[in-house]
């Protein structure tokens, strides 16, 4: 299995530090972020992976990770060049280095700490996601279930009325099919190819699995979760 970090996006809710830099590359207590999810992938197995970031920023990942050596894993880049074309889109991008395999797919701003070694060395095809209970759901893809509430029967993207407080997380595996998938997906009501789209179709096809998430997980998209994430780092340290 092949691993991609996606590192893209505009990060426009940590203005203006993001004016400066990609969010990826800012501080998470004593390391920058994308070392967090690349770390969790090594962790989980996978050592080749593919970096996505915007154009602008391209740059300072190469010159900071490298061929991924100091990492442990290989490392190679995309560029997408939207910037802000969605998860989906920036997912296109990966399918040349993908090629035959099944990918594991973290969002670059997703601070786990679990890794997901079982589920890599379980996954056969179809999609698998893992969710975590959260008390602000309407800011993710929320998990509705059925009514014995072990079925899930639609992942909804912010969901003003969110059916449930579990949280689709920022890792995801997929067999090949996928990029056959994102080229039908439509742009959503925010202009973006959403990857929630992407997961329903594996879920219409009966081929989607979930776990939950038992350790820490935030995002650190926004000033109180990136600062949420530090102070987890800092204390996981200093334990
Ligand atoms: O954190 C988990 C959530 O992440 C999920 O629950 C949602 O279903 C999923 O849509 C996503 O929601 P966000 O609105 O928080 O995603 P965001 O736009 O912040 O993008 C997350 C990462 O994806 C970001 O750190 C970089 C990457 N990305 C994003 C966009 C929009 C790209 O590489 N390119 C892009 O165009």
């Amino acid at each position: 299995m092949k691993g991609v970090i996606l590192a893209g996006g505009l990060g426009t809710r940590l203005h203006p530090l993001t004016l400066i830099t990609n969010k990826h590359l800012l501080p998470v207590h004593n390391k920058p972020m994308v070392v967090y999810p690349l770390e969790v992938l090594r962790e989980s197995g996978i050592g080749e992976i593919m970096i996505v970031c915007g154009r602008e920023h391209g740059g300072h990942f190469m010159n900071f990770l490298g061929s991924g050596k100091n990492h442990g894993v290989k490392l190679s880049y995309a560029l997408q060049d939207t910037n802000n074309g969605g998860i989906a889109d920036a997912l296109r991008h990966v399918e040349d280095f993908v090629a035959d395999s099944d990918i594991a797919v973290i969002l670059g701003d997703n601070i786990f700490e679990d890794d997901f070694r079982e589920a890599v060395a379980r996954f056969r095809h179809g999609s698998m996601i893992f969710l975590k209970e959260v008390e602000k759901p309407h800011r993710f893809g929320v998990a509705v279930f059925d009514e014995t509430g072990e079925k899930i029967v639609s992942i909804e993207e912010k969901p003003s009325e969110p059916k449930s407080n579990f949280a689709q997380t920022g890792f995801y595996i997929f067999d090949n099919r996928i990029f056959s998938i994102i080229k039908e997906l439509k742009p959503s009501h925010r202009g973006e190819l959403e990857i929630t789209d992407a997961v329903n179709k594996y879920l219409e096809w009966g081929e989607l699995e979930f776990s939950f998430v038992k350790g820490f997980w935030s995002d650190a998209g926004t000033f109180d979760t990136l600062l949420k994430a530090s102070v987890w780092a800092a204390t996981r340290s200093h334990l």
